[in-house]
């Protein structure tokens, strides 16, 4: 178990060390390769020295620390511009789960059509997109509402939400419940708009009986005219099914966006 006050002192030597990293490579005078190695340096330095709970929350800390900043850049964004491909990646550092979150395209896509429109937004399955369309969209009334499954993930959710003051999200409990062949979200519907008019959906988790098919037949009747889809992990053979189901349903084409990680999109016609 490592004392308090030793902790304390490592973390002061690592905040300057961090804030020397970031001075020196704000001045240009690190190169990614350089800075890439200071922080390699202060890993195996950390790993030589501390305990694995100690690392641990110096990880905590650092991440913390990041997430706070990033989010302070990004508010200063013209969210009209594409996200800086750092302040992203810093935002998801920050977070702390990247293979299960949004990516950069599907984000800056949402919150291209977000900022055309003052319809309503329907997200499915929350995380780190809940927060950062709730900084670039949410304003100060709620515009964004996204359905959460699992109680833990929507507190943490919902912390994130509460710290960085972000207001205009309407995060609701959504069990997932049986629909007879597949399962979806139980969405509180006296609670939510009549009409959305952008839907992203990350979720039910890809493990769930029938995947995310279950939007369009339990949502459907509250999809505007002209309401855009856009459905992540396009890459899996289930999304690809679930895209032409619904294409079929709404009576529309579905197209494939991404040149990283693709994702799909639907416009329900006008
Ligand atoms: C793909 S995730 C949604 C990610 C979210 N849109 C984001 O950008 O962070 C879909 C669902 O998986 C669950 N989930 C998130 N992270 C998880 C993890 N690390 N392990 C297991 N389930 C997770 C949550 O219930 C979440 O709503």
């Amino acid at each position: 178990m490592l004392a308090a006050g030793v902790f304390a002192r490592w973390r002061e030597n690592v905040t300057a060390l961090l804030s020397d990293i970031r001075r020196q490579a704000r001045r240009a005078s690190l190169t990614s390769d350089e800075k890439c190695g200071r922080m390699t340096m202060l890993r195996s330095l950390a790993r030589a020295v501390l305990p694995a709970s100690a690392r641990q929350r110096l990880r905590q800390w650092h991440r913390d620390r990041t997430l706070e900043r990033a989010v302070q850049t990004f508010r200063s964004l013209d969210h009209l511009e594409p996200i800086p491909a750092e302040v992203f990646d810093d935002l998801s550092y920050g977070w702390g789960n990247s293979s299960w979150s949004a990516r950069l395209e599907l984000i800056e896509t949402t919150i291209q059509f977000g900022t055309t429109t003052t319809t309503p937004l329907l997200e499915c399955g929350s995380g780190l997109s809940t927060v950062i369309l709730g900084l670039a969209l949410g304003g100060s009334q709620t515009r964004i509402w996204s359905l959460e499954n699992d109680r833990t993930w929507l507190e943490r959710t919902q912390a994130a939400l509460d710290r960085f003051g972000i207001t205009g999200v309407r995060l609701l409990h959504a069990p997932l419940r049986d629909y007879g062949g597949y399962q979806w979200y139980t969405p509180p519907l006296d609670q939510m708009p009549a009409g959305f008019g952008i839907v992203v959906c990350d979720g039910p988790p890809g493990s769930t009986p029938g995947g995310r098919g279950g939007l369009v037949p339990v949502m459907g009747s509250r999809l505007l005219p002209g309401c855009r889809i856009l459905l992540d992990d396009i890459e899996r053979a289930e999304e690809q099914a679930t895209m032409a189901a619904w294409a079929r349903t709404l009576g529309t084409e579905p197209v494939v966006m991404g040149s990283r990680k693709p994702f799909g999109q639907l416009t329900l016609p006008g």
